[in-house]
């Protein structure tokens, strides 16, 4: 159960969920500011405002990361902190904690991974538009210009958006996230405009010429047939054509799924390509950022050809499915499909909202299991040939869970959010013992 030499492990965490001090720092308002302040968008009530106080407390974090024996961390940087107004004037004073965080990052030996976007758009940019409009994928590769300059030289490891298909679909089609909007019309020219983002991006990448390496990490779900027959196994073709291959295909210069384009088409809707678009998001990239929590089990159906069928196995928190065996599956098929890119698994991790026992510790043996299990499947993935280089645990510590506020427990450090005060459970124990041996025999 040994990984390959020189595999990495870290956490990931994202800006909005983890630093609070929306104020602080000449910082500009972002759409989830906006959002979370609505009634009602917000399960618990929460906000982002303070969340886990990163922005004040990241030297202890990096030094519990350290503890832990992390090798590499990823985290983003909000857009607001650097462009307040998400373009023109710039505020020195957010790209200075971001350089105090990557150097007490670097002090300790741990590398940084930076995402450029994770959700946190600034609410200027929303107010005339959003993704919706173009020109915010021209403001989006100006502000990653902007840091690839100012960071470039301590951060090679980029990654340009987070999970398009989260923040397209979930944002603009169904309303439940920022934005908050709902309309397909929109969806689409926010799909091509957030792709188009990503391709100048890293145009503006190789442009700047210092080296290091850029990808996009996508969501993925593996997408399990609910029995044999061939109309089930057709509507999974469906769902990788809506849910992977939209935000795939692209990349790897395929251009949209033919049946994605026709579904909106016949609504109505239309992705905005003009000439040379999909050449600028077919921009070669240097590895493949692979987010996955669970499995999918699909029959035919609806309006897009598949729909999902009843669960089979014990639900988590989130509503999906215990499926540690997804993970190695869906890396084997992402590698077959797009010729065994270099991959990162840049988010896998577990919803187990286990609290402190009478003796204070947080034995989060569900999350214990099943990470074991997801890291036996990608074992596996690696055995089989797919070139996983890195893994990164989703968590650091609980944080804000967007729409489910501090509902639900993603953190292998345990997040007191009255007192702050950060604690191990047993399975930060755990995945540090798996990351000082490179392997599962601990
Ligand atoms: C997102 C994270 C989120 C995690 C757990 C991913 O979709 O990138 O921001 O917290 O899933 O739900």
């Amino acid at each position: 159960m040994q990984f390959p030499p020189g595999f990495q492990w870290g956490t990931a965490t994202a800006s909005y969920q983890i630093e609070g001090a929306i104020r602080e720092g000449g910082r500009g308002v972002s759409i989830w500011d906006t959002f979370a302040h609505q009634p009602r968008r917000v399960i618990d009530g929460s906000t982002g405002d303070v969340a886990c106080d990163h922005y004040h407390r990241y030297k202890d974090d990096v030094a519990l990361m350290a503890e832990l024996g992390m090798q590499t961390y990823r985290f983003s940087v909000a857009w607001s902190r650097i462009f307040p107004m998400g373009r023109g004037g710039v505020n020195p004073e957010g790209l200075a904690f971001y350089e105090r965080l990557i150097e007490e990052l670097l002090a300790k030996g741990i590398q940084p991974a930076l995402t450029l976007y994770h959700w946190d758009l600034p609410q200027a940019l929303q107010d005339i538009g959003g993704w919706a409009n173009r020109e915010t994928a021209t403001a989006f590769a100006e502000y990653a210009a902007y840091l690839f300059e100012k960071l470039g030289d301590r951060v090679t490891r980029w990654i340009t958006l987070n999970e398009p298909l989260i923040f397209t679909m979930y944002g603009h089609r169904l309303g439940v996230m920022a934005p908050g909007q709902k309309d397909l019309g929109i969806t689409a020219r926010a799909v091509h405009h957030a792709m188009l983002g990503h391709g100048l991006a890293v145009r503006a990448f190789r442009a700047n010429g210092r080296g290091g390496e850029i990808g996009i990490t996508n969501a993925n779900s593996s997408f399990e047939p609910a029995d044999g027959s061939p109309e089930c196994a057709r509507a999974v073709e469906f769902a990788r054509d809506f849910e992977t291959r939209l935000f795939h295909d692209p990349v790897f210069g395929r251009g949209y799924p033919a049946s994605v384009l026709k579904f909106y088409a016949e609504r109505g809707a239309h992705f905005p390509i003009e000439p040379g678009d999909m050449e600028t998001i077919a921009a070669p990239t240097d590895f493949l950022g692979v987010n996955l929590y669970s499995r999918q089990l699909v029959q035919p159906g609806g309006p897009t050809g598949f729909t999902s069928a009843a669960p089979t196995l014990p639900l988590l928190p989130m509503g999906y499915e215990a499926a540690p065996h997804s993970l190695g599956d869906f890396v084997r098929w992402v590698s077959k499909e797009y010729g065994n890119p270099v991959i990162y698994i840049t988010e896998n991790g577990v919803c187990d909202n286990t609290e402190p026992g009478p003796d204070g510790a947080i034995d989060d043996t569900t999350r214990m299991v099943l990470t074991r299990g997801f890291l036996e499947g990608l074992h596996g993935a690696i055995a089989d040939g797919a070139d996983v280089r890195a893994y990164y645990m989703w968590s650091l510590m609980d944080n804000f869970e967007w729409a489910f506020g501090f509902t639900k427990r993603f953190g292998i450090v345990h997040t007191d959010f009255e007192t702050l005060k950060r604690t191990p459970k047993a399975s930060a124990r755990m995945y540090a013992a798996i990351a000082r041996a490179n392997s599962l025999d601990v």
